[in-house]
């Protein structure tokens, strides 16, 4: 035998010296639930470890973020029933505690990177993404709501818009509103091929974002996310969105769509980032405490391999977790 692969395995020193991938704190992103009042500290029941946290304990938790080394947070609001409505008005609404939440992080912490959500679904009263019209989801409308909620997005000082609703023509219409307001320097992180996924049930429990049961409602979001059958699709919303202007492709979810995070790294020079959503985190928590997985090799060995598809950036709740294992403090 002449090749023997296992040559470079032999030692710590020669893998070390070889490995082609390494996550660091700065390819993440930690995804943070904002809800009203003061002192609310509430678990989220489906996903352990994250919770629903009012503005002054988001602000200590970003403050223990950052000192982890975690400089990049995106922002959801939990919106009480009686703000919501079909259009979504609170959205741009100056009294929204989501807009005033995000005013006062980055006047606390000018140096992070606050990423927002844009879609309707955590103000809609049909819990859909788009305003609802005799049962369909009306796309030109939407979009204008879409961009009259990032502009007010950008005035509170977010640094990136979060486009994660998946109308058509989104990205072009946030940005030339976002340009003719004078928000050049603002970027657009676009959800660009996001998934009809089975995997986002804990997130909409921290939100309470499903869509509603009512027989003039539809049930699924089919009609606007992606078919998880597809990826050449990816490569069609990819093209649109680096055409209208997107700083970022993201592919969501993350594990189950490698193929998919790979086949758009090969295909754009925009960053890609990928979404680990909240239900690819709670498989993991639930066979960790059930003793069948080890956390602290099987939850870095994910992350890792999220990279090593071709996501630059990586949205997950993981981050504070992986962070404090580098620091050596988990
Ligand atoms: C909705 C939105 C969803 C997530 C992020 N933004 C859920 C959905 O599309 O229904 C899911 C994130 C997660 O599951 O972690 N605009």
């Amino acid at each position: 035998m002449h090749r023997r692969p296992r040559r470079n395995r032999s030692s710590a020193a020669i893998r070390g010296m070889v490995q082609e991938t390494h996550l660091t704190v700065n390819h993440l992103i930690y995804p943070l639930f904002l809800v009203g009042g003061s002192g609310v500290k509430n678990e989220i029941h489906s996903l352990p470890g994250n919770f629903r946290l009012s503005l002054d304990n988001i602000l200590r938790e970003i403050e223990e973020c950052m000192s982890l080394g975690i400089n990049n947070f995106i922002l959801f609001p939990a919106i009480p029933e009686d703000k919501k409505d079909k259009t979504g008005t609170h959205s741009y609404n100056p009294s929204n505690f989501y807009l005033k939440a995000a005013i006062a992080i980055k006047a606390r912490f000018p140096e992070c990177c606050l990423i927002s959500d844009v879609a309707l679904d955590p103000y809609s009263s049909d819990g859909h993404d788009g305003v609802v019209r005799n049962g369909k989801i009306v796309n030109d409308e939407t979009v204008a709501i879409l961009a009259r909620m990032s502009v007010a997005q950008a005035e509170s000082g977010f640094d990136l818009i979060g486009p994660s609703d998946m109308m058509d023509g989104r990205i072009a219409a946030i940005r030339e509103a976002l340009d003719e307001n004078g928000f050049t320097d603002t970027g657009i992180m676009s959800y660009t091929a996001k998934y009809a996924s089975a995997f986002y049930g804990p997130f909409r429990d921290a939100l309470d974002s499903a869509p509603k049961s009512d027989s003039n409602i539809p049930k699924d979001k089919k009609t606007y996310q992606m078919n998880p059958a597809n990826r050449r699709e990816a490569l069609i919303e990819g093209e649109l969105d680096t055409a209208e202007g997107a700083d970022f492709l993201m592919v969501k979810p993350a594990l189950n769509y490698l193929d998919v995070i790979h086949v758009m790294k090969e295909n754009f020079e925009l960053p890609i980032a990928a979404y680990h959503v909240s239900g690819e985190c709670a498989m993991l928590i639930a066979a960790c405490q059930n003793g069948w997985l080890e956390y602290e090799k099987a939850m870095p060995e994910t992350l890792l391999s999220i990279h090593r598809a071709g996501a630059d950036a990586i949205l997950t709740y993981f981050a504070k977790d992986f962070a404090k294992m580098v620091a050596g403090k988990y």
